[in-house]
This record gives structure tokens, C-alpha cells and sequence, in this order.
């Protein structure tokens, strides 16, 4: 592995923005799929190194699907303050528009909003222009996740930022209407970082885990990385704010929540994808982030190659395991959370029926190297399809309203080094329905959407 994997193969940027018309089809497109799928991702320009994965200037990838055609695909950096060369911190403070709004695409009051999880949310239009940074008239001051959680029942936003200066967590909830109403502190013993946290129906799910700012770090990519002092915790909060019982679990990281709901007994149950302390610093490590010890870590400008040891000494003999689905069960009482591996597949970028959000559901999505997996957490039966390529996230497009849970379409890009398509298969099977065959190589990236017209 290089320092610069995150550069090469699959993630590799493109140089350009393109446009395509009357895209070539495998398959059929079912014509229920009229709207655009947008997908983000970092995309340095060219010559650019920005340190770490994560770091990258954001690019949206789009597809216009109409009636069982693609008539469209472009490809566009989100024009935000730091892609014009503006710094994030400068002798004024913190400037929450200079960031590269690189990780996810949502649509909240039928404003789509490019998210990155160290600042600003920007507006895009449909047609992927960018408008600019959205602070919703002044309210909101802090960062804004790359994964806010839309109650289905209320159409409440549910949002929250984290940063490295006090409040290091803020929760924010957002009315269908796109205003921010609510902003709350929440009280948390250091500037971990935050990248995701569930919803049920009465509570937020906090993941307060052994990630942790390391203002050593500043200057290049991330300035992150695991502490083994810090301990990890999970925090139920009533939904809306109120008191956190928070509850210790074993030492872990999540990136990414499948997702939570109440079962009947009075427990939180929370699926979520699990890296173990040594898969964690080999994924970290592969990407661009620190994860020696500090003294080596600076010295080595954040980087030694792979190392194997996290500051504090844990030896990373669990490297190869990778990251798999768990379950907390949760009893928020008793402050007791109990833990089990649901599959030990090495996956990532778990997805369900959005309108399950919050709510008891049985299917979780996720991709593996070159699997998209299908699990059942109702009879625990896992179902899992090579397609040949390497997956990005498979968002879930119900067929209508009111279908059974399953029932509609997964879209994934697949990418080799040969080229890219975006695989439309039927959730229920994981069969392949169609294919649009993409003009470019789509690199590796984070977060799509479906935006139904
Ligand atoms: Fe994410």
C-alpha cells in the first residue's frame, strides 16, 4: 500500500466534469425509476493531494432515469468556498463553507443538499449546479452530518455536528418546512469523531466512540485517530432532547448506522456496521489517517506505513477481520447493552427502506469488496451477489407506496478499471433488472440518493 492509495486504482479522481446523453441500457429500467440518482464522493483535481480519503473535494455523479431511458449523465464538483481555495480555519475562526461537501446528497423541503460532516450543507440544483452554503438564515453555527436522519413520521430532520472546540456535539432538528428549530448541546467528554447516530421513534442513538481529534494532526487530512483512553459509549437520548443515559460498550468504531428501532420489550435495538480496533486502523491507515502512537505519528507527518500499533498499545491482531454487521440491544434502564454479530462478512455502507427509518424493519442492504449482501434479520438468512466489480453504497428504491418492505429496486454503481455502471436489481433477490452503461469511471465514492421527480 501506498500513502497515496486513496489517489490510485478504483479512487482514482477524474480530471474533468463531462456530460453524456442517451445512455446505452443493459436489461430494462423499470419506468417506475423517473428521477435522478446522485451520488457523492471526493474527487481531488488534478495534481491535488488532500492527505486523507476524506478530505477530497466533493464531485456528484448524476443519472436521469425517465421512463425506462437514461437520458442523462454529468458529472460536477460542488463549487463550495474551499474548492476556490479558501481556508477552514484562518486567523478569524472556523469558516463552515470552506469544506469540501464531499460525502452525501440529501433532499430535505425539496432543497438537495450536499453534506459533509465538517461543515455547511450546499444547495445543488437538479441539474447539479451549485447554488451555495445553506445555514438556514443564520441558525445553524456548527458543523452538519453527512447522515441526518428524516423521521417518517413526523418529516422531521433529525441532525446533529460535532467538532474539535467545545460543544464538541450539537443536536439540531429541522421541521419539514427546512426550518431549524431546535439546537441543543450535548455534553460529551472529548471531540470524538461523529460520523453517524440512529433514530427510533421516541429516541436519538449516540455513538461516542474511540476516535479522537489530535490537534498534532493539523494540516493534512484528518486530524483523527483511535485513543485507546477515551473508552466508548452509547447514548440514548430522548428524541427532541433531553437527558442521555449514556452506557459503556466494548471499545469499537462505526461509521455507519443500518439502523434502530424500539422492539417490544422496551429496548433499543441499534444494527450498525462494527470495526473492531485493528480493522479500524488498517482501514484508517489505507485511506490516509494517522494510527501509531502520537510520538511516531508526528514525527512520520501522521503516517507509518500500516503500523499495526494504536497509540496506547493496542496491538491491531484483528486487522483482517474487517467491519461487519452487529446488533446492540440496548436497555435503556437498566444501562445495560447487550452485543452480537449478526454476520461476519467484511461489508460496508449499510442501507434499508427509508421509510423505515426509526422503525422496526427486517431487510438491511450493504457491499462487500464485489458483493452486494441482502440480510434478513427476521430469519437471519443472508443473501449475497458478486457483481464483478466493486460496489459502491445500494441505496433502496420502494416500487410504490405501501409495498412490502423489499419490494423494489437497489441502484449501486459498479465500478472496474475498465469502466463503470449503475446496476438497477430487484431488492427482493439481488437479481440484476438493467444496467446503465456509464460514459466514465465513476471512482470509489460515499453516499447516493434516489430523488424520485
Ligand atoms: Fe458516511
Amino acid at each position: 500500500m501506498t500513502d497515496t492509495a486513496y489517489l490510485e486504482g478504483l479512487l482514482a479522481p477524474v480530471p474533468d466534469e463531462i456530460d453524456a446523453v442517451d445512455l446505452p441500457i443493459r436489461g430494462a429500467l423499470p419506468p417506475e425509476l423517473t428521477g435522478r440518482y446522485f451520488r457523492n464522493g471526493p474527487n481531488p483535481l488534478p495534481g491535488q493531494d488532500p492527505g486523507h480519503w476524506f478530505a477530497g473535494p466533493g464531485m456528484v455523479h448524476g443519472v436521469r432515469l425517465r421512463d425506462g431511458r437514461a437520458e442523462w449523465y454529468r458529472n460536477r464538483w460542488v463549487r463550495t468556498a474551499s474548492l476556490a481555495g479558501k481556508p477552514f480555519v484562518s486567523e478569524r475562526g472556523v469558516d463552515r463553507t470552506a469544506v469540501p461537501a464531499n460525502t452525501s446528497v440529501v433532499r430535505h423541503d425539496d432543497k438537495i443538499l450536499a453534506l459533509v460532516e465538517s461543515g455547511f450543507p450546499y444547495e445543488l440544483t437538479p441539474e447539479l449546479g451549485t447554488v451555495g452554503p445553506v445555514d438556514f438564515g443564520g441558525r445553524l453555527t456548527t458543523a452538519f452530518t453527512a447522515h441526518p436522519k428524516l423521521d417518517p413520521a413526523t418529516g422531521d430532520l433529525h441532525v446533529f455536528g460535532y467538532g474539535a472546540l467545545p460543544p464538541y456535539l450539537t443536536y439540531h432538528r429541522l421541521t419539514a418546512a427546512g426550518e431549524l428549530l431546535d439546537t441543543r448541546v450535548i455534553d460529551v467528554p472529548g471531540p470524538t469523531m461523529m460520523h453517524d447516530f440512529a433514530i427510533t421513534e421516541h429516541h436519538a442513538i449516540w455513538l461516542d466512540l474511540p476516535v479522537v481529534f489530535d490537534a498534532h494532526l493539523l494540516g493534512r487530512g484528518m486530524p483523527y485517530q483511535w485513543n485507546d483512553g477515551y473508552g466508548a459509549r452509547l447514548g440514548v437520548m430522548p428524541l427532541g432532547g433531553g437527558p442521555v443515559r449514556w452506557i459503556d460498550i466494548d471499545p469499537c468504531y462505526v461509521f455507519h448506522v443500518g439502523n434502530a428501532y424500539e422492539d417490544s420489550a422496551g429496548n433499543v435495538v441499534l444494527d450498525a456496521v462494527r470495526y473492531t480496533p485493528g480493522s479500524f486502523l488498517a482501514e484508517w491507515s489505507g485511506i490516509g489517517g494517522a494510527t501509531a502512537g502520537s510520538e511516531a505519528a508526528h514525527a512520520g507527518g501522521g503516517r507509518t506505513g500500516g503500523a499495526s500499533r494504536a497509540a496506547g498499545g493496542v496491538v491491531a491482531s484483528d486487522a483482517a477481520t474487517g467491519a461487519s454487521l452487529y446488533r446492540w440491544t440496548i436497555d435503556p434502564v437498566a444501562g445495560t447493552a447487550a452485543e452480537q454479530q449478526l454476520d461476519d462478512r467484511s461489508v460496508e455502507f449499510p442501507t434499508i427502506n427509508d421509510a423505515l427509518v426509526g422503525r422496526p424493519s427486517r431487510y438491511r442492504y450493504t457491499v462487500g469488496d464485489t458483493e452486494i449482501v441482502k440480510y434478513d434479520t427476521g430469519s437471519g438468512a443472508v443473501t449475497a451477489v458478486d457483481v464483478a466489480g466493486r460496489p459502491g453504497e445500494a441505496e433502496f428504491v420502494a416500487a410504490r407506496d405501501g409495498a412490502a418492505e423489499d419490494e423494489g429496486w437497489l441502484l449501486s454503481i459498479v465500478s472496474t478499471p475498465g469502466g463503470s455502471e449503475l446496476r438497477c436489481l430487484d431488492a427482493r433477490d439481488l437479481t440484476e433488472v438493467g444496467a446503465v452503461l456509464l460514459p466514465r469511471r465513476v471512482p470509489a465514492g460515499f453516499h447516493g440518493c434516489w430523488l424520485p421527480d
